[in-house]
């Protein structure tokens, strides 16, 4: 896919940015959420996905590849290892893998990176900024498990898209949503969307807590 550069990927307005992943896993629509909240919060989206990702978007979603790109500030083909996301010197607040593949998750834990997704993900562990995982598969094998715990120990983020049935989801967009916000939540964004634990739901709220 080609990159699509609205405006020069300069911080000419001092918007903080953020690297937006989606590999093939089940659940493009976490990273395809996370891409309007960008919107919503006025952070600045640098977008990468993989070719699976962009297959998985066909079987899950109405979306074509290319209308997903456009929700991004930035996008980059998954094999331009030249773009800015693949330097350290390139500075962003951080990348979430939403969702993230075994597959991609295996290459980072290894650190012998493939493509611009495990590359970008690589510069987040060596520069100490957060690198977030949502990790989709199910049952895990000990391989599995090994890698998440070597990134675990790297600094990343393991954040597995595990829906929160506390938080009472009608829909399946409340149940991303909340995910979503549980991710933004771990970079310091709040976005309206998550619900909380003690405030939005009257079952966790003790004597003195009620919403205001
Ligand atoms: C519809 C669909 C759903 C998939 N779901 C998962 C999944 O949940 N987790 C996973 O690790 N791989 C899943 N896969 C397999 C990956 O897409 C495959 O391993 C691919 O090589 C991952 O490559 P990538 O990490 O470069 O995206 C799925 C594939 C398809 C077509």
């Amino acid at each position: 896919m080609a990159p699509r550069e609205k405006t020069k990927a300069g911080k000419a307005d001092n918007r903080e940015r953020l690297i937006v992943g989606l590999s093939g896993a089940s659940g493009v629509a976490y990273g395809i959420r996370l891409l309007e909240a960008c919107r919503d919060l006025g952070v600045e989206s640098h977008l990468v996905m993989t070719k699976p990702a962009e297959m998985t978007i066909g079987y899950e979603t109405a979306l074509k590849p290319k209308q997903v790109a456009a929700k991004a500030d930035f996008a980059y083909a998954i094999g331009d290892i030249a773009a800015p996301i693949a330097s350290g010197s390139f500075k962003t607040k951080g990348m979430v893998i939403a969702p993230c593949s075994v597959r991609s998750m295996s290459e980072i834990a290894t650190g012998v990176t493939t493509s611009l997704l495990t590359r970008a993900a690589d510069v987040m562990l060596k520069e100490r900024r957060p690198l977030i995982l949502m990790v989709r598969e199910t049952p895990l094998h000990l391989g599995h498990l090994r890698s998440m715990v070597a990134l675990a120990e790297m600094g990343a983020i393991l954040l597995p898209p595990v829906p929160a049935f506390y938080a009472a989801p009608k829909t399946l967009a409340d149940l991303v949503d909340q995910m979503v916000g549980r991710a933004l939540d771990l970079l310091g964004h709040e976005w309206p969307n998550v619900r909380r634990w003690g405030e939005d739901l009257a079952k966790g709220r003790r004597k003195g807590q009620e919403a205001t």
